[in-house]
């Protein structure tokens, strides 16, 4: 069944993190903030309803979808890219800037190999 804006379940875009150079899977269904967790990255967020704003972040690529109606942002906001990933689904790749953006890794873009340079 489409989602709401296009995605359908099963589809999952690539979000390029900036100025981090990470990267994680976004399914259509799963908001921003959510995914990044599920990948052991943490974006900057309290209350993951849309309205604190703390977790803002502009969008500099792709299109995205609200699971809400009014996220807490005014249209020249919206205008000018910045999103609120916590209530944001991805509806294509995305490239998202958003520095205070975290790893739960030492470095999330190193290969699992385990392989050390010790
Ligand atoms: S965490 Fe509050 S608006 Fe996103």
């Amino acid at each position: 069944m489409p989602q709401p804006g296009g995605g359908t379940p099963g589809d999952v875009f690539t979000v390029e993190l900036r100025p981090q150079g990470w990267s994680f899977d976004a399914p259509a269904d799963r908001t921003l903030l959510l995914a990044a967790l599920d990948h052991g990255l943490r974006l900057a967020h309290s209350c993951r309803n849309g309205t604190c704003r703390a977790c803002i972040a502009r969008l500099e690529a792709g299109r995205i979808e609200y699971r809400i109606e009014w996220p807490g942002l005014s249209r020249e906001e919206k205008d000018e890219g910045w999103i609120l990933p916590c209530v944001a689904c991805a509806r294509s790749d995305l490239v998202l800037h958003q520095p205070q953006a975290t790893s739960l890794f030492d470095d999330p873009a190193a290969p699992a190999s385990g392989a050390s340079t010790l």
